[in-house]
């Protein structure tokens, strides 16, 4: 009968049809076509309604095996497209995986890295070990040891971050390190403590947190000549350079005498004027008092030097801010 004739005709061209489909989206047209809600084979079973039942259940199977065959093509023939699409894909992008990558910055220390590990050599080079010590620290540490009590006014000359209850406090300075290592051992001690201090202070040449390098040499005979001598070779080192250093009287409660340094500093365009570099003196009794080591046996001299300040004048930087913006602009001029 003619229907069956049909469904034949439409099997065996359909069959033909898939076989042939070059790419996905004909094959989705052709299934559209076939199978789809208006599709030839779905048109074919609308028919079935209009039959004879003992011709419907004949027919009806034939239709259903012919759509099940035509849907197993249409699957096949898809898995056979998407397989060599891919094997096209994997023969025209080969990958050099040994080529280096794309977009790589080399990366650079931090100017004020740099300035503390170029502070440490030179020290190191002098004798002064590197010594380490907590950034949150208690009152005794970071102010009675070195001889600044309760009530001092020396208290006000550092504002202070106090953390909670007001028992612990973020060091304003690392000589507390200089406490805790006198503690631990006698000397003779020559070190150095390189490491971030915190003071409530924000402008263009102060920073809420900003880095430091103490030094301290205790042993016996060591006095304010050692002091000068060590520190005029520092700086001539570490400006490359014979530098005119002049030591003015000052005051820090935990050195007798105390001295603000200063050095002869000349912009360009301008007339050389004297610039403050560092503190320091010769150690208090009371402080080695504090800490168990004998004042009438040994002396000794400490000094306390601000590294951001140290760096703007290496790199002429005039604002302190900028080392601490990660502007890489900025940051990428001390490669
Ligand atoms: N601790 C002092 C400060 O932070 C620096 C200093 C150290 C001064 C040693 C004198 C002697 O300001």
């Amino acid at each position: 009968m003619n229907l069956e004739l049909e469904l034949d005709q439409l099997s065996g061209t359909a069959a033909e049809k898939i076989d042939a489909a070059a790419d996905a989206r004909a094959l989705e047209q052709l299934r559209v076509e076939l199978l789809g809600k208006k599709g030839s084979v779905t048109e074919l079973l609308k028919q079935l309604g209009g039959m004879a039942p003992d011709q419907r259940k004949a027919f009806g199977e034939k239709v259903n095996r012919v759509k099940q065959d035509l849907s197993d093509r249409l699957e096949r023939k898809s898995t056979t497209l998407s397989e060599a699409e891919l094997a096209r894909k994997l023969a025209s992008q080969t990958i050099d995986v040994t080529l280096p990558g794309r977009g790589e910055a080399p990366g650079a220390l931090h100017p004020v890295t740099r300035t503390i590990r170029r502070i440490e050599s030179i020290f190191n080079s002098m004798g002064f070990e590197s010594v380490q010590g907590p950034e949150i620290e208690d009152d005794w540490h970071n102010f009675q040891a070195l001889n600044i009590p309760e009530s001092h006014p020396a208290r006000a000359m550092q504002d202070t971050f106090y953390v909670l209850d007001g028992s612990r406090l973020l060091r304003t300075h690392t000589s507390p390190v200089q406490i805790r290592t006198m503690k631990r051992r006698q000397p003779p001690i020559r070190i150095i403590c390189p490491g971030r201090v915190y003071r409530v202070d924000f402008d263009r040449t102060h920073s809420p947190m900003f880095h430091q390098v103490e030094g301290l040499y205790v042993a016996e005979n060591v006095g304010l000549a050692d002091l000068k001598h060590d520190l005029q070779q520092f700086l001539s080192l570490f400006f490359e350079r014979p530098v005119e250093a002049l030591f003015r009287p000052s005051y820090f409660p935990f050195v007798e005498p105390g001295a603000d340094v200063h050095m002869r500093w000349a912009l360009p365009g301008q007339e050389p004027r004297w610039l403050e570099l560092l503190g320091c003196g010769v150690v208090h009794p009371n402080v080695l008092d504090a800490v168990g080591i004998d004042p009438e046996r040994y002396t000794g001299y400490a000094f306390g030097m601000g590294v951001e300040r140290l760096a703007m004048l290496r790199y002429g930087v005039d604002d302190l801010r900028l080392f601490f913006n990660n502007d890489l602009r900025f940051l990428e001029q001390f490669r």
